[in-house]
């Protein structure tokens, strides 16, 4: 009898830390800079919501949103830490990795609306960044849209000439950066979480964003115009720590890119919508004067960034300019 229980004891010594192990969820941390109520958050909660469900709790996914976490270029030294597993910037942030082609996206009146972008973004062009990204131990998962840009200051922009001398906060893409410059302003790279207080103090006089952004910021409260310009496309790459990604056990890993997959076609039907509301948000607070370019005015802005494209080539090359302009034809 006695052996016997020694016997069982041993046993249960042997398999508590499987079971332990067994027990303990694996946590994917999944960090961002948006509020909760943007296409973003919302896209990363249906995410946790569907790899909890279908990994029967094994996997427990925590969402810091709002750089509560990490600001934006922090968050991506971090993930190649593997300090944070997950993440979504947008593709303007990804210079300091040395990749710079992600800003062929960037590219002013490049996609005409959301079609264009969302059947582009499908090819061969969503791929081959993806693997530019490998050589730096991040795997990409799924581009995540959030529509189009509008810009703002406390002037109206209806003109390219009234651009002149602002300082505009930029996220990080150099083509932003030209655009910017070719119509006159001062552009600078600023952390998202830092925009509100920068454009309440002057830091800076301008700055473009989604209206889910300007909203859920409260830029509207410290910028008296808004042009819903829509000149340019913001969209995310949703990347993972490939060291972590590829260690989850296989099971584990196919059930999460099911729910990867699913929160990616959840979140990119709902983009359009949620900034088409929160525009309508913004303007029913009255803060913020809203203003829209006629053809002629859309067609002076293009005129003045189009030479963006020339300049382009010596920063992202011309193999991903043509790869973006075969998915256009
Ligand atoms: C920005 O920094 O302006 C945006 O990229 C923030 C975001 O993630 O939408």
């Amino acid at each position: 009898m006695r052996k016997l229980l020694l016997a069982v004891a041993a046993a249960a010594l042997v398999l508590a830390p499987v079971v332990a192990q067994a027990q303990t969820p694996i946590v994917i941390k999944f960090s961002h800079v948006v509020a909760n109520d943007t296409p973003k958050g919302k896209g990363a909660l249906k995410f946790k919501e569907l790899a909890e469900n279908y990994t029967d709790g094994k996997v427990k996914v925590e969402v810091y949103p709002n750089s509560t976490l990490y600001k934006d270029k922090e968050e991506i030294e971090a993930l190649q830490l593997g300090s944070v597993h997950m993440l979504a910037p947008s593709t303007a942030k990804f210079a300091p990795l040395g990749i710079k082609e992600f800003e062929a996206l960037d590219l002013p009146w490049l996609f005409k609306d959301d079609q264009t972008y969302s059947s582009a973004i499908k090819g061969t062009i969503g791929k081959w960044l993806f693997q530019k990204l490998e050589t730096k131990g991040i795997t990409g998962l799924a581009y995540w849209d959030n529509g189009f840009h509008m810009v703002s200051s406390n002037r109206p922009l209806i003109k390219p000439t009234d651009f002149q001398g602002l300082k505009f906060r930029i996220s990080g893409s150099k083509v932003a950066d030209q655009y910017f410059r070719l119509v006159g302003t001062i552009p600078q790279i600023m952390a998202f979480s830092e925009v509100y207080q920068a454009l309440q103090t002057g830091v800076v006089d301008g700055c473009e964003n989604t209206a889910s952004n300007y909203l859920t910021q409260k830029f509207y409260e410290v910028q008296k115009d808004i042009t819903v310009s829509y000149h340019a496309h913001l969209q995310y790459a949703v990347i993972v720590n490939s060291k972590f990604w590829s260690g989850l056990p296989p099971d584990i890993r196919t059930q999460l890119d099911k729910a990867m997959a699913e929160a990616s076609d959840y979140t990119n039907s709902i983009a359009r919508q949620e900034n088409e509301d929160a525009l309508a948000e913004i303007k029913k607070t009255g803060k913020t004067n809203l203003h829209y370019l006629t053809d002629a005015d859309r067609k002076a802005w293009q005129d003045a960034m189009q030479p963006t494209y020339k300049w382009a080539k010596g920063r992202v090359g011309q193999e991903v300019l043509d790869l973006v302009a075969k998915e256009l034809d």
